[in-house]
């Protein structure tokens, strides 16, 4: 046996049972199907009380990543508005990483600025200092100063201290609640994919380029193209898909999330099975579904991390965070990973992707279809809007 073999960390059982299964299905050559085609109701996308139980219970009351473990440093702050009300995260010198409500508690300014245009990044402070009055926070969320403090007779600092929301971190990933309440764990929630993310080294990935823009489509649109490998045959066919094997991909789902292998056509030649992730990533696109709205997809050398957030019923707000590898960072990496982003962002996702998802948009109101027909090839999009359906009902809550 081999060092390297010796050192390699275990797959986790789940991981190395969905790549068994991708093996068999590489071999056969039988594609994964699922059992029933079917239709998405157009209003789903349209209609403004669909859009809000959303509003109120996806994004609401579920975790929702906010960002990579990477882009929060010991004593920084990030700004996060994408759930519609402003927040702010922080990571104090106990290394914790928490949110508050992006609000002062004397008169409401935000603490720390989000940009007018573009992602928001995080800024390295000790305390958050308000810009308007001064009031002066600790990173955990404490009020520690206040100029002329003796002014304000009869009102306790003590009830004065940022208003928290629930965070937490799994696997690489921060998670924010946009509602106050307890306390929530975000490896329960991940339903063991944490494992799978650790395994793949999310953990070590650091951030280098995110973009964060509005489109006119509605974000599940977003959402069902990146739950069906149908397309990559034809929407992508200059692009990717002469990496990739025709609508050839291998499954498993984790509570409400999935955890994918996208076959490349590398996998059809005989190869070694896998034993780490350099290895996996040549033979597929690893690919994870965070229930409700992130993916985290496995390039060969690169990741990406993509949330997928609803402004409006016709709106989604993409922010596309690129991780790479920690033994390819500084300057000399640069050029190669801005092409790179470039390629995969600027073309693959937003003249590809995106611009489908608009245009579907688009026709949408026509009534042309009152419902969107899936086979059986696309049945992880019935499913991801059937759990929506549950999650909104009550059906489906998050576990943790
Ligand atoms: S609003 Fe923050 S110090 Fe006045
Ligand atoms: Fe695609």
């Amino acid at each position: 046996m081999t060092e390297a073999i010796a050192t390699a960390a275990p797959v986790p059982a789940t991981l190395a049972d969905l790549i068994r299964r991708f093996e068999q299905a590489c071999v056969s050559g039988e594609r994964q199907l699922g059992t029933e085609a079917g239709r998405v109701p157009a209003s789903h996308y349209i209609n403004r009380g669909h859009w809000q139980q959303e509003q109120d219970v996806l994004f609401g009351q579920w975790p929702i990543v906010a960002g990579h473990s990477s882009e929060l440093a010991i004593g920084s702050a990030l700004p996060f508005d994408a759930l519609g009300v402003p927040i702010v995260m922080t990571r104090s010198v106990d290394g914790r990483a928490r949110a508050f409500f992006n609000v002062c508690r004397h008169r409401g300014m935000a603490l720390v600025a989000s940009p007018a245009s573009g992602p928001a990044m995080a800024k390295p402070c000790k305390t958050l200092v308000c810009p308007y009055h001064g009031w002066t926070y600790d990173l955990d969320g404490h009020l520690r100063h206040r100029l002329h403090a003796e002014t304000f007779d009869g009102i306790d600092p003590a009830t004065l201290n940022l208003v928290e929301l629930p965070c937490d971190e799994a696997g690489g990933l921060i998670f924010v609640k946009r509602t106050p309440g307890p306390p929530f764990s975000a490896a329960d929630c991940l339903h063991g994919l944490d494992q799978h993310l650790l395994w793949l080294g999310l953990a070590d990935m650091k951030v280098f380029r995110k973009v964060d823009q509005v489109y006119p489509a509605n974000w599940k649109l977003t959402a069902d193209a990146f739950l069906e490998s149908y397309h990559i045959r034809v929407l992508h066919r200059d692009t990717i898909y002469p990496f990739f094997a025709d609508a050839f991909a291998v499954n498993l789902y984790a509570g409400p999330h999935q955890d994918s292998l996208v076959a490349r056509r590398t996998a059809f030649e005989p190869f070694e099975p896998p034993r780490d992730r350099k290895a996996l990533c040549k033979l597929a696109t690893p690919t994870q579904f965070l229930f409700p709205n992130s993916f985290l997809i496995w390039h060969p050398d690169y990741v990406s991390l993509i949330g997928m957030f609803s402004p409006a019923p016709d709106q989604v707000r993409w922010v596309h965070t690129m991780l790479i590898p920690p033994d390819r960072t500084g300057e000399e990496w640069n050029a190669h990973w801005e092409k790179t982003f470039d390629l995969i962002e600027k073309t693959v996702f937003q003249r590809e992707d995106i611009a489908s998802a608009v245009a579907i948009q688009r026709g949408l109101p026509s009534g042309a279809n009152t419902g969107l027909v899936a086979g059986r090839l696309e049945s992880d999009v019935l499913g991801f809007h059937r759990r929506v359906d549950q999650a909104i009902s009550g059906a489906l809550v998050p576990a943790g």
